[in-house]
């Protein structure tokens, strides 16, 4: 029989390109820099890395506005550093995973450049959702729709003959207009993308905004109470499915697998469940579990959910916690509300960084202990926080902007890692001391005790943490192994208590009381240390070989 693919129960660490490593000194991360640390990440014990998108790109909105899907952005490095950059991983046994963003490009994309200078309703306004504005003159939206980063989601374009002209859809930023995904050019194009990349060696595919690509063409006017979150649903009808079909046809045309893995913002497990059959994508991210409190019954509840609507389809579950969108989890389990909500980051609100950090480094127990994949986001590993008080000034996101510092955007959770030293840039330059400031130089000083340097070593650092319990996913095949199924012990409801395989047992005490273990013939990991009494405190977990 053949083995089960690795991306099944793989563990897979985000890359967010700008903000990893400096290799040439000029204060952006770049592709130099992650080949630098490569060293760092075999040693971290993950099987993969996934880049964020590293495309020729003006940055409107970090990256996820691309010009050019089959180039490097010169200011992460070339075509022959991605090429170094995948070598060198794989020969460490990291596969290469890269970000591809099929819902929209840049307004700098040639192909919009033409579209812009073409007539309306000619083909190549047809790659893109070009409408008459409604109302006197067309001086209204086509309709109601908004964007996900405030405001409305079309743009008024001024026609090559100076007049006010037709309006074009974006349902993110106005650099970002959206593809028309009923035009078999478009289709064709991405596939090509694909196809370059596999080609060149990269092992697959993290799909941005993978459920809002189809838009009904009669662009009807939405709810506007209905809240701007869930993709529409038109984009459960065949076509969507279709593109899935074409792109899981392509990964797996080649000998060793590749893996699409789609962002995929769904409530409703049976509707998620849809874009995950065995012929289309292979996995998809588990926001419920990421927006989850830390609470017992309510964990425990997306934990069956997960695995439940994940069984028939035959795909792996996901476990993750946090992103380059999301507020870092130490903030965010240190505070009262400890759920995630896009619309409301619960920014300034008191949090408690110790508690919050106990809670993480149970929380890692938690997620690294379930069967199937588990995406862990740079920084994690070494306990970083929200970075809460950037100044106005320094903030790049445009969700920032555009909602006039309503929201305040997602630079938080995107600031530079802290690799050595005792002063900000924290060693972020791989290029020695002649570094620029990087591009959002906001490190706290208080990262001094953050830093690789500072953990790596210390037996009680985060850093160690999850380096031991990567090293114990691959050495107690209960906890690594996806087919494993999880099976619940008996314990009190504010406690999770499961078995995977024969020997490996996970128990996270989410209690305000220490408990007593269930019976075990070792204790192989705990989140912090038990009592003198061998119990498990409040909010930490333990590993255990059972019998
Ligand atoms: C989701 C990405 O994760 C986010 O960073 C980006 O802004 C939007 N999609 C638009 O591409
Ligand atoms: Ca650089």
């Amino acid at each position: 029989m053949l083995a089960d693919p690795w991306w099944r129960d793989a563990v897979t660490y985000q890359v967010y390109v700008r903000s990893f490593a400096d290799g040439n000194g000029d204060g952006i991360g770049d592709l130099r820099g992650i080949r630098e640390k490569l060293g760092y990440l075999a040693e971290l014990g993950v099987n993969a890395i996934w880049l964020n998108p590293c495309f020729p790109s003006p940055m409107a909105d970090a990256g996820y506005d691309i010009a050019d899907y089959r180039e490097i952005e010169p200011s992460f490095g070339t075509l022959d550093e991605m090429d170094a950059l995948i070598a060198g991983a794989h020969e460490r046994g990291i596969r290469v995973l890269l970000d591809i963003v099929p819902n929209h490009c840049s307004d700098r994309h040639p192909r919009f450049q033409e579209a812009l200078r073409a007539e309306p309703r000619s083909a190549q306004r047809s790659w893109f959702w070009f409408r008459p504005g409604r109302g006197p003159g067309g001086d209204l939206p086509p309709n109601n729709w908004q964007s996900y980063f405030g405001g409305p989601a079309w743009t008024r374009v001024t026609e090559p003959d100076g007049t006010p002209g037709q309006w074009y859809l974006h349902l993110f930023a106005p650099e970002q207009p959206d593809f028309n995904w009923e035009n078999p050019e478009v289709r064709a194009d991405f596939v090509k993308t694909l196809r370059f990349w596999f080609d060149r060696g990269a092992d697959g595919f993290r799909i941005d905004s993978a459920a809002v690509l189809m838009k009904d063409p009669l662009l009807p006017d939405l709810d506007p109470d209905a809240g701007p979150c869930e993709p529409h649903p038109y984009n459960d009808r065949d076509g969507i499915h279709e593109i899935y079909q074409e792109w899981r046809a392509v990964a797996d045309s080649y000998d060793e697998p590749r893996v699409l893995f789609g962002e995929v913002w769904i409530a409703d497990p049976q509707r998620f469940a849809k874009y995950l059959r065995p012929q289309e994508m292979h996995a998809a991210f588990n926001f419920p579990f990421l927006r989850c409190a830390w609470d017992p019954r309510a964990l425990r509840a997306v934990i069956d959910q997960t695995v439940v609507f994940h069984r028939p389809v035959g795909a792996p579950a996901t476990w993750v916690l946090s992103n380059h969108d999301v507020t870092r989890h130490v903030t965010r389990y240190g505070r009262a509300d400890t759920t995630f909500d896009f619309d409301d980051r619960g920014h300034g609100r008191p949090v408690d960084l110790e508690l919050g950090t106990r809670r993480s480094r149970a929380a890692a127990l938690l997620y690294l202990a379930l069967p199937g994949g588990a995406y862990l986001y740079q920084g994690e590993e070494l306990g970083l926080w929200e970075v809460e008080d950037i100044p106005a000034e320094l903030r790049q996101d445009p969700m920032w902007e555009r909602t006039d510092g309503v929201n305040p955007g997602r630079d938080g959770c995107r600031v530079p890692l802290p690799w050595s030293g005792a002063r900000p840039p924290f060693g972020f330059s791989t290029a020695g001391d002649r570094q620029a400031e990087p591009w959002l130089p906001t490190q706290p000083v208080a990262w001094t005790e953050y830093t690789v340097q500072a953990q790596l070593d210390d037996p009680d650092s985060m850093l160690e943490l999850y380096r031991s319990a990567l090293a114990l996913r691959r050495t107690e095949p209960g906890f690594g192994s996806e087919r494993d199924p999880l099976r619940w012990m008996d314990s009190a409801e504010e406690v999770l208590s499961f078995r995977r395989g024969d020997t490996a047992a996970c128990v996270v005490n989410l209690s305000a009381e220490p408990i007593a273990l269930p019976p075990h013939e070792a204790v192989l990991l705990t989140s912090s240390p038990l009592t003198d009494g061998g119990l498990l405190p409040s909010d930490c977990a333990a590993w255990l070989k059972v019998g």
